[in-house]
């Protein structure tokens, strides 16, 4: 299986953003995770395209997988495409017409993923799974770093998973050396991980330690 896992830039020491990506890179991540937060449809407000854009031309290689957690959605998919994203999320709540949205998405280039807060019903998934490369699961409610993961999310991704077997569940949210087995064994395969890996001494063993959680 070849799982994935995307730090959080969120939990980065933003005074040294360049370094910090270039540590989790060297240390084996194969994306970084870029939280956008407009202080509007989440409370907390983040960064936006033109940080994502100095990134991606200091990293040309990077996959920066963009999480928009921010209503309406429309022009920032376009100014994060432009700015160099390659996977763009959104929330099925955050946008008038979803369907387009994603659309968008597509033609922009990127990667679509549909975000699914922790008490949204997968039944949204129905109508457009055909627009999604991926489903991002929270398994915390959006909005900051550091929290506890949701243990009652893992029967919904079991779920999830078992409805549509062949599409990548990427989580995120309270994912730790000590949960990210039992996140691949509900059906996970993708994982997002701020807190723990930025506030851990060193990030090439803990990743290490995640991959060997998930062999
Ligand atoms: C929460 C964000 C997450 C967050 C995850 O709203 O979407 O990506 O940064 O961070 P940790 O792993 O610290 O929970
Ligand atoms: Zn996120």
């Amino acid at each position: 299986m070849n799982y994935l896992i995307a730090p959080s830039l969120l939990s980065a020491d933003m005074t040294r953003l360049g370094e910090e990506i270039r540590a989790v890179l060297e240390a084996g991540a194969d994306m970084v995770h870029f939280d956008v937060m407009d202080n509007h449809y989440v409370p907390n407000l983040t960064i936006g395209p033109f940080i994502c854009q100095i990134l991606a031309q200091r990293f040309p290689s990077l996959v920066i997988d963009v999480h928009l957690m921010t209503n309406p959605v429309d022009e920032l998919i376009i100014q994060f495409a432009k700015a160099g994203a390659k996977r763009i999320s959104i929330h099925p709540d955050a946008t008038i017409h979803l369907d387009r949205s994603l659309q968008l998405i597509h033609q922009q280039g990127c990667q679509a993923g549909l975000v699914l807060n922790p008490a949204t019903s997968p039944e949204c998934l129905r109508w457009c799974m055909h627009r999604l490369d991926f489903i991002l699961v929270m398994t915390v409610n959006p909005g900051f770093g550091g929290q506890t993961l949701i243990p009652e999310i893992l029967d919904k991704i079991a779920l999830i998973h078992k409805q549509y077997p062949k599409i990548p569940i990427c989580v995120d949210g309270g994912v730790t050396i000590d949960n990210i087995a039992h996140l691949a064994h509900a059906g996970a395969t993708q994982f997002v991980a701020g807190w723990a890996i930025f506030s851990s001494e060193n990030y090439t063993n803990t990743l290490a330690a995640m991959r060997h959680q998930l062999a």
